[in-house]
């Protein structure tokens, strides 16, 4: 079988990295197409891109001052799928701004649909690699919470170097959150979750939060929905692990 890392996502001429997602080719219905084009005018921020179709432009940073609109904290969802925490979110904190980055097209498309649905304006959507967003199109210092759930597992001991969060993607977590900002991550397998887990206990620049456990888990996070993939999980009788772990503050 060929390995996705060299023969899916951006071709190795486009990233010197493997990025964490594999391109899907489930296309829109012609019915949900017209839809997603009239709701993405209202919920998708245009993204200037560099070489591959979810890649960021180096130079592009996102106005905050105007996108989310609003002047309250801003939470980031990375992977948000088809975006039923983010939305049951930013419906049910109407102050608070969100930021869905995501690089499914109909991942996308459902989350703008469910956003217009429940009338929320408080939520942008970016598609887009995360770890690109987090190096450069999001200012420094900018992010209050910055959300993971159940990022692709990659679970064959080959594919392990496509995982989301990883030594790299931690600096870039740091990079964006406000000093005390949180990273919030959920994982139903067990050794992606050790791996974050113990990544962020030996990160100087994070320390534990809220009411974390000695084992490093948090309890479940309230403003976490159920989503499908958590459903599956549970049903094939894996945990689900939590992790909350605060940005130390910038001297
Ligand atoms: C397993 S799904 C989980 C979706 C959602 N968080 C949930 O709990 O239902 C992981 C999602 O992350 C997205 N994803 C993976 N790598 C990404 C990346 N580098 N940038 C943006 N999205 C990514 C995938 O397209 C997919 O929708």
């Amino acid at each position: 079988m060929p390995d996705p890392a060299t023969t899916t996502g951006a071709p190795s001429s486009y990233r010197s990295v493997p990025v964490s997602f594999v391109r899907r080719s489930r296309r829109l219905s012609d019915a949900q197409q017209r839809l997603w084009d009239e709701q993405r005018r209202r919920y998708l921020v245009d993204v200037p891109r560099a070489a591959a179709s979810t890649s960021v432009e180096a130079s592009f940073v996102l106005d905050l001052g105007a996108v989310p609109p609003g002047t309250g904290p801003l939470v980031v969802e990375i992977g948000s799928g088809q975006g039923d925490a983010v939305v049951a979110a930013a419906a049910a904190h109407p102050g608070v701004r969100y930021v869905a980055v995501e690089v499914y097209e109909p991942g996308l498309a459902h989350t703008a649909r469910q956003a217009a649905e429940a009338g929320v304006e408080n939520l942008r959507l970016v598609q887009a690699n995360a770890p690109e967003v987090l190096a450069s199109a999001l200012p420094e210092a900018s992010v209050d919470e910055l959300w993971v759930f159940f990022p692709d597992p990659w679970r064959k001991s080959r594919h392990t170097k496509r995982r989301l969060v990883d030594e790299a993607f931690l600096p870039l977590a740091s990079r964006v959150l406000v000093d005390g900002g949180v990273l919030r991550f959920a994982s139903d397998w067990q050794p992606y979750a050790e791996q974050v887990r113990d990544l962020l206990e030996a990160a100087p620049g994070f320390v534990r939060h809220g009411e974390t456990r000695p084992d490093g888990w948090a309890p479940r996070f309230e403003g976490r929905v159920l989503t499908g993939f958590e459903r599956k999980g549970t049903a094939a009788g894996r945990v689900v692990h939590d992790l909350a772990y605060a940005r130390r503050p910038r001297r």
